[in-house]
């Protein structure tokens, strides 16, 4: 029996690549641009387990640790791998690793072939994971990293505040508003790959569902792909309509027409939605 064959075939995994394979023809991962990582259930876990590794792989320390992490299992796209190629090769381009009982290291259970490691991001992934389990009651099962272009072009423009943003992304698109009430938090520069990009992410992360890098893309979460995928690619949406209007009206974004903070009060109490009240005026 084909081991790989199993664990890719199962829903979970298929749902991953199709994520994966949907972002690239988004646009979103030049080269091994993004990542993804998803935490298994304990019903999958037990799917896997007879196919996993004979010899597990060593531990390697995440310098983050979460409690309510400890002894989980993430599947994950591998770091330098291309999103383009995690369908042609899910072995190889993805993986499942083990969180150790102190919350602090992974371990490589299945996949990343050929001495592959999981996401540089994977600190990122772990926090946003704890932040977003504590928030969801355990309901969050997946963050997704991309470089959408739009929202980049964004952060070129406008100040690197949470609110801003929130608000012009809110008032491009009438169901915006309903897509992320919270509104989308907005990290400033910072070098990637790390623990200091991990705090700062997953500080926002107990607040929004969708955090922004400047000049680097967005963090995602969602308790499933669907919903992780929708809501970058509302947030992209959104920007691209931000932005074609701003360059439609010579660059100001004091527009003829737009959906005023009464109209967007009124959606919130159509829609019976908890909004973010510090975003409206
Ligand atoms: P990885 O190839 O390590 O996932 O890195 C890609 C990326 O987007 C870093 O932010
Ligand atoms: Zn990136």
């Amino acid at each position: 029996m084909d081991k790989n064959k199993v664990i890719e075939g199962q829903q979970f995994m298929q749902g991953f690549v199709r994520l994966c394979s949907d972002g690239w023809l988004q646009g979103w991962h030049e080269r091994n641009g993004g990542n993804l990582t998803y935490r298994l259930t304990d019903a999958e876990v037990a799917a896997c387990k007879p196919y996993f590794n004979e010899t597990p792989g060593e531990w390697v320390n995440m310098g983050v640790q979460a409690d309510n992490l400890r002894g989980a299992f993430f599947a994950t796209t591998r770091s330098g791998g291309y999103m383009r190629n995690v369908a042609v090769d899910p072995a190889r381009n993805t993986g499942i690793v083990q969180i150790n009982d102190a919350g602090d290291s992974w371990r490589i259970v299945w996949g990343l072939e050929d001495g592959g490691v999981p996401t540089s991001e994977f600190p990122s992934h772990f926090m946003n994971h704890s932040v977003r389990v504590d928030v969801t009651d355990g309901a969050c099962r997946v963050i997704y990293h991309a470089h959408p272009d739009n929202i980049i072009a964004l952060t070129k423009v406008m100040p690197l505040d949470a609110r801003e943003f929130t608000r012009a992304l809110w008032k491009a698109m009438t169901e915006c508003i309903v897509v992320f009430p919270m509104g989308v938090g907005v990290v400033p520069w910072m070098v990637p790959g790390g623990a200091d990009i991990a705090h700062a992410t997953c500080d926002l992360m107990k607040k929004y569902d969708a955090a922004i890098w400047a000049q680097h893309g967005m963090f995602v979460s969602g308790p499933d792909f669907d919903n992780a995928f929708g809501l970058m690619h509302t947030i992209e949406k959104a920007a691209a309509i931000h932005g074609h209007a701003l360059m439609m009206n010579n660059n100001s974004g004091d527009f003829m027409n737009t959906i005023t903070d009464r109209g967007l009060r009124d959606i919130a109490r159509d829609f019976k939605l908890t909004v973010n009240e510090e975003f409206l005026d």
